[in-house]
């Protein structure tokens, strides 16, 4: 049997696009308040990208960098993984045309499709690949252009979502930097929770489906809310535990950035203070699998998480889909 690798994130990145939204913006469109959007998401403001900037912009922003803080050149990587559900195409993927713009000659490249949890996902498949010795040098990103998806008329969802992308090289690695843990989880969602109902074989894009308004995202954001709260409970505590310590002893929690109120039950439930949890939804919204990356990278260029720190990274989204990550960064 192969002897299993020591792995750990060499680096990470982000990107951003500079257009800011503020709440006050989306008065515009819906009738809404900025004080009620503070108040029960936490969100002050997000970013929208351009029309012409895809997905793979952001991405490969973000990739090069990731690859730049972790001293590793693209024709080392040998896998590249996107985690998103705003691909620039259904193909050829958003990895493959990121793999050819990067220069990872050498790398294998697919798209993953796990929503709010695809950064989750492909980490946990990067880290496997790595440790296993199927690849060395793993690119896994989260990417999303989620302002796409938006109907601008639905003041339940529209206010919620962001544009960016998050990176990180995975690979083996010295010292105490080691992802020690990942656990993945689903359950097919027949409710409807959240979809995108056309655009897909199931109901191809036509005038009807255009007019009908099938090509925007929908959600049922009270039932995420309470799914939301208790599967970052069970995973953070489920990390502590594999990792043999008491929930306590983690340093900084990376959660999905989804709602500032689901933070803060879980931060009550699993007494954790919620300065051990990395915030940034008030800058960026739910960047869906953009959000852990993007927490993740600006808590590491601030000093906050440091090599050697204990951090989980925890999210939950469409599919459903939810898991968690636990690593020494
Ligand atoms: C969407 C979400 C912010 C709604 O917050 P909430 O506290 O659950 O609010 P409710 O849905 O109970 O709605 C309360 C009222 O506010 C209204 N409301 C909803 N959005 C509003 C907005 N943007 N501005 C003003 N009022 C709004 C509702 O219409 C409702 O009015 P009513 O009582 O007259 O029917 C919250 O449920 C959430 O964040 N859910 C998870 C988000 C999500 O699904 N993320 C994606 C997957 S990871």
């Amino acid at each position: 049997m192969t002897q299993l690798l020591k792995v750990g994130i060499a680096g990470t990145g982000s990107y951003v696009p500079e257009k800011v939204m503020t709440n006050n913006d989306f008065t515009k469109y819906v009738d809404t308040s900025d004080e009620w959007i503070r108040e029960r998401t936490g969100i002050r403001e997000r970013r929208f990208a351009p029309e012409g900037m895809a997905t793979s912009h952001m991405a490969e922003i973000a990739a090069k960098r990731a690859m730049e803080a972790a001293n590793v050149a693209p024709e080392d990587i040998d896998l590249v993984i996107v985690g998103t559900v705003t691909p620039d195409n259904v193909f050829p993927t958003t990895a493959c045309q990121l793999q050819r713009r990067l220069g990872c000659v050498r790398a294998g490249a697919f798209d993953l499709a796990a929503a709010c949890s695809g950064f989750i996902y492909s980490t946990s498949v990067g880290w496997n690949m790595v440790r296993s010795g199927a690849a060395r040098n793993a690119l896994v990103i989260g990417a999303e252009k989620l302002s796409n998806l938006l109907n601008m008329k639905d003041r339940t969802s529209c206010i919620l979502f962001g544009d960016g992308a998050g990176a990180a090289v995975i690979r083996p690695m010295d010292g105490p930097s080691e992802i020690l843990f990942s656990s993945l989880h689903a359950i097919g969602d027949t409710e409807e929770v959240m979809i995108l109902p056309a655009g897909g074989s199931r109901m191809p894009a036509t005038k009807d489906t255009v007019e009908k308004e099938l090509h925007y995202l929908r959600i049922k954001g009270r039932e995420v809310f309470k799914f939301a709260v208790s599967k970052m409970v069970e995973q953070v505590e489920l990390c502590a535990e594999k990792c043999g310590v008491p929930v306590s002893k983690i340093a900084t929690i990376i959660p999905h950035q989804v709602n500032l109120r689901i933070l803060e039950y879980a931060s009550e439930k699993l007494n954790v203070p919620m300065d051990r949890m990395m915030i940034n939804i008030d800058k960026y919204g739910n960047t869906s699998a953009a959000s852990v990356p993007i927490a993740l990278d600006e808590a590491v260029r601030s000093g906050r998480v440091k090599r050697g720190d204990l951090v989980v990274m925890v999210a939950f989204g469409a599919g459903l889909t939810w898991g968690s990550v636990a690593l020494r960064y």
